[in-house]
């Protein structure tokens, strides 16, 4: 992606945020919409800080994740101003002075100290909708996070313009760089810590740009939907691999999850069942389809190939009805993504805000909304080997529906999970993650 494809997207991703801001604005009954950038956070009783998290309201104006005390101030007709923080301070790195296409856009105000930014702010802090995390935070200007604009603002959000799919394009081209050196390093026999530093020092991140911690499984560990452990030393045996990591870019995030196994065996062939399953279910990411039934669809294709490889006995409609196919595939088939990797406002059935009901039985899925062109979500089915929840069906009298010598023949190779990050669209989907690996 061009630096000069970005800046000519921008101006019109500002004008679709004004307008947003503006509406927002009028419906809480506001002037100002006031975004602080956030924080930096503490551990108890230490002087050292987490790794700084922007405030998303504040990123979805600015490519700047590394601002924190900084400050931006939307008022419906007039240029956006950006108070932007850069301390005098010889301990750490002072925020360079902010520059690229967007700085043009914004009416920028160094600030020396967080306090500072009082006098730039507007006076009557009562006409003002702040948007931020209360900690740490003095003065009139507290964050008061009105309902009417944060459903509002949160509602859009889901909605990208063409500069932030461009923004994801990215992300997903990052991220996809270091699954490539992930897959080449466990090949290479390396440890489940040794192949995060592989996909770290090839995606040029770490846990400050990561849009969430790196899980990365070998063998019975692909069990553990979020396995955040790394094994220092190599299994004497690998068997298989999960990957679950995504890659920032100016603030916004990818989701990418690839299964591997060693060898050319039947687990690789289960691998490429679900594979080939997700792509169909990637092509069903289509304007007006309610994303609910793609999730209750994938249990149903999910089910098939635990039929197919004789790990359920039941047919697949049986498996899907009597929650069966819940044990194997235990989570949602994905989520909204953009600024977070969970995006927000994925239950909001509208606007104004309300809530669209996840369907019974399903208390993992994170998005129920209708799929609109600009949406992008995340398509993520899996199969796992779990013995918590396989443990339970057999207490439940239903251990007649599996075949348990096929359980025990899949078990040591934990679980399979592929994702990708897709744009819905007027017509076909845009798969950013297929179209990153057939380019990198
Ligand atoms: N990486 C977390 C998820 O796939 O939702
Ligand atoms: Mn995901
Ligand atoms: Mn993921």
């Amino acid at each position: 992606m061009s630096a000069t494809t970005l800046a000519s997207l921008y101006p019109s991703h500002l004008a679709t945020l004004q307008a947003r801001a503006a509406e927002a604005l009028a419906r809480g009954g506001f002037d100002h919409l006031l975004v602080p950038s956030g924080n930096l956070h503490y551990q108890l009783f230490d002087d050292r800080d987490y790794p700084y998290a922007v405030n998303p309201q504040f990123k979805a104006w600015l490519p700047l994740t590394r601002a924190p005390g900084s400050w931006l101030v939307v008022t419906p007709g007039a240029k956006p101003k950006l108070l932007f923080l850069q301390p005098h301070d010889y301990w750490h790195v002072v925020p360079a002075a902010p520059g690229g296409h967007w700085v043009e856009h914004f009416d920028i105000v160094v600030i020396r100290t967080p306090e500072e930014a009082t006098r730039h702010l507007p006076k009557d802090a009562s006409r003002c909708a702040i948007l931020g995390e209360p900690q740490g935070m003095t003065g009139d200007h507290l964050p008061n996070n009105p309902q009417a604009v944060l459903a509002y603002l949160e509602y859009h959000r889901a909605f990208k313009t063409p500069y932030e799919i461009a923004m994801m394009r990215e992300a997903s081209r990052i991220g996809v760089r270091a699954h490539r050196a992930a897959e080449r390093a466990f090949r290479a026999g390396s440890s489940e810590f040794g192949i995060h530093l592989a996909y770290c020092q090839a995606a040029g991140q770490d846990a400050n740009d990561l849009p969430y911690g790196n899980i990365v499984c070998l063998n019975e560990h692909a069990a553990v939907l979020h396995y955040t452990d790394r094994d220092r030393i190599p299994p004497t045996q690998a068997r298989s691999f999960l990957i679950d990591a995504g890659a920032s870019f100016g603030g916004y995030a990818s989701d990418i999850t690839r299964t591997y196994s060693a060898q050319a065996d039947e687990f690789a062939a289960l691998i490429e069942a679900v594979d080939a399953a997700q792509l169909k279910m990637c092509d069903a990411v289509r304007a007006g389809t309610d994303y609910r039934q793609l999730h209750l669809d994938a249990h149903l294709a999910l089910a098939g190939i635990l039929k197919d490889f004789g790990v359920i006995t039941v047919s697949p409609e049986a498996a899907v009805q009597t929650g069966v196919s819940r044990a194997f595939f235990p989570h949602g088939i994905g989520h909204g993504i953009g600024l977070q990797v969970h995006d927000v406002a994925g239950f909001a059935e509208s606007d104004h805000g309300g809530t669209i009901p996840k369907p019974d039985g399903h208390p993992y899925l994170r998005l129920t909304r209708v799929l609109e062109p600009g949406m992008v979500v995340t398509i993520e089915p899996g199969l796992y080997f779990i013995d918590m929840l396989l443990d339970e069906l057999k207490a439940k009298g239903q251990g007649d529906a599996v075949d348990w010598d096929r359980v025990d023949a899949f078990r040591p190779c934990g679980g399979i999970r592929i994702e990708d990050d897709v744009v819905c669209t007027e017509g076909v989907p845009l798969n950013l993650t297929r179209e990153a690996f057939a380019t990198a």
